[in-house]
């Protein structure tokens, strides 16, 4: 058997430093300075966001950083490791929306020049051009928010140039203006890179805590810093990267969005999150499909509550461990059959998991590829791991990427 493959992250120092050396590079001076921003893992509340949901976020300490100075004019130049002999020019008064003339057709410069484009489309402008240089470690394409964090990280290297004032220290976060920043990481995502996901994943970057899970009811984006140290109860969340395919931009994840939103006009409400009774609900649509699209939707609003109210009680021991355990697992089951965006890779991990010991686990994130969680007791991540690791090989899949998920800082400034 092959030695596990560990997709640890890099240390800040190293990260920062990798950012600085690209940009000198690139373009023959210091940047200003480097701003990082974090991937995230959703712990439950899965498809929620764009119905109104919770969802119950941490951020990786998997994070991506941009080396970044502000120009005298309009012009932004990018660079990154994947293009490093290629700088990527773009103007900021020709830049639009997907689909239209401006359109950007390279997905990662999507994401930093739309942060720019859109800070400025929100009023906080007038932005200027800048240089900057893109480094990160957060998997790409592995569900864990590897765009969010681009985008985020930009989005406070901006701010601090451009003297917004909206994400304040670190220390002392100003959540306020951290909101705006979500807005505008969003509009990025959804207008310029043309993905038209729901806010978890910019708002996991932007405001989780250290040591803490985020409870984000996206009702109204409001957030509560929920106490998550598994380390003091002997647990770890151990992440498995599939590896397989996970793009949101294809048609799958829209399809979804818009079964939820007929489902939401055919019961004469808002949106999804507004229909609490269940079993009326399913009644009432008739259509197969939109009922378990809807099924999830509420059974996964109510798991969430329920989770969240678990880790308020106390830690995660006990009863309070079984119950949060079978609620990852009936997650991914109704991510898996009546949502229908799971595929064989996260099946896999989740079963061999499960009959290995993990206390819960489910797939994270959007789905159709991408990662899955395993709640398991630290000693035996390695076990579970393993597992995961022989149902692979077994399967001829190329073996999945392991992660220890700690809950680490939101994007801010590099000292
Ligand atoms: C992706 C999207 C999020 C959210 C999740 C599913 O990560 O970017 O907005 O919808 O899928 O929970």
């Amino acid at each position: 058997m092959n030695a596990l493959v560990w997709a640890d992250a890099a240390s800040p120092e190293e990260g920062a430093s990798q950012a600085n050396a690209l940009f000198r590079d690139a373009f023959g001076y210091e940047p200003r300075g480097v701003w990082s921003a974090p991937g995230r893992v959703n712990i439950i509340g899965e498809h929620v966001d764009y119905n109104g949901g919770p969802c119950l976020p941490i951020a990786l300490p998997h994070r991506a950083y941009v080396a970044l100075s502000p120009r005298a004019d309009r012009t932004i130049r990018l660079i990154s490791p994947q293009t490093r002999d290629a700088v990527d020019v773009l103007d900021l008064d020709v830049l639009g929306p997907k689909g239209g003339p401006g359109e950007v057709t390279n997905h990662w410069t999507a994401y930093l020049a739309g942060v720019a484009w859109a800070l400025e489309k929100a009023g906080h402008g007038p932005i200027p051009g800048f240089d900057a240089a893109l480094w990160s470690c957060v998997p790409l394409g592995g569900g864990l928010s590897s765009s969010a964090a681009l985008e985020c990280a930009t989005a406070v290297a901006l701010d601090e140039v451009c003297s917004l004032g909206l994400a304040g220290p670190l220390e002392s976060p100003n959540d306020e203006g951290r909101r705006e920043l979500v807005d505008a990481a969003r509009v990025a995502e959804n207008q310029i890179a043309g993905a038209n996901t729901g806010g978890l994943d910019q708002t996991a970057s932007m405001r989780c805590q250290e040591g803490h899970a985020l409870a984000l009811d996206c009702s109204d984006m409001s957030t509560r810093q929920v106490p998550f140290d598994l380390g003091g109860v002997g647990l770890e969340l151990l992440v498995i990267d599939t590896r397989a395919k996970h793009s949101l931009a294809d048609g799958q994840y829209g399809s979804r969005r818009a079964d939820c939103e007929e489902s939401a006009r055919l019961l004469g409400v808002r949106q999804l999150a507004d229909a609490t009774d269940l079993d009326e609900a399913v009644a009432a649509l008739g259509d197969e499909r939109l009922a378990a699209r809807t099924r999830h939707v509420i059974s996964e609003i109510a798991r969430t509550r329920a989770f969240i109210e678990l880790l308020d009680e106390g830690p995660l021991e006990g009863r309070r461990l079984a119950v949060a355990g079978a609620l990852m697992y009936d997650s991914h089951e109704s991510l898996r059959d009546d949502y229908e965006v799971s595929c064989p890779e996260l099946d896999v991990a989740v079963a061999a998991a499960r009959f290995a010991g993990a206390h819960g686990a489910r797939m994270t994130g959007g789905g159709f590829g991408g990662s899955a969680i395993a709640l398991v007791d630290a000693e035996a991540t390695t076990r579970v791991a393993s597992a995961i690791a022989r149902a692979y090989a077994e399967r001829g899949w190329e073996a999945p990427h392991f992660i220890r998920a700690l809950p680490s800082q939101p994007a801010g400034r590099m000292n």
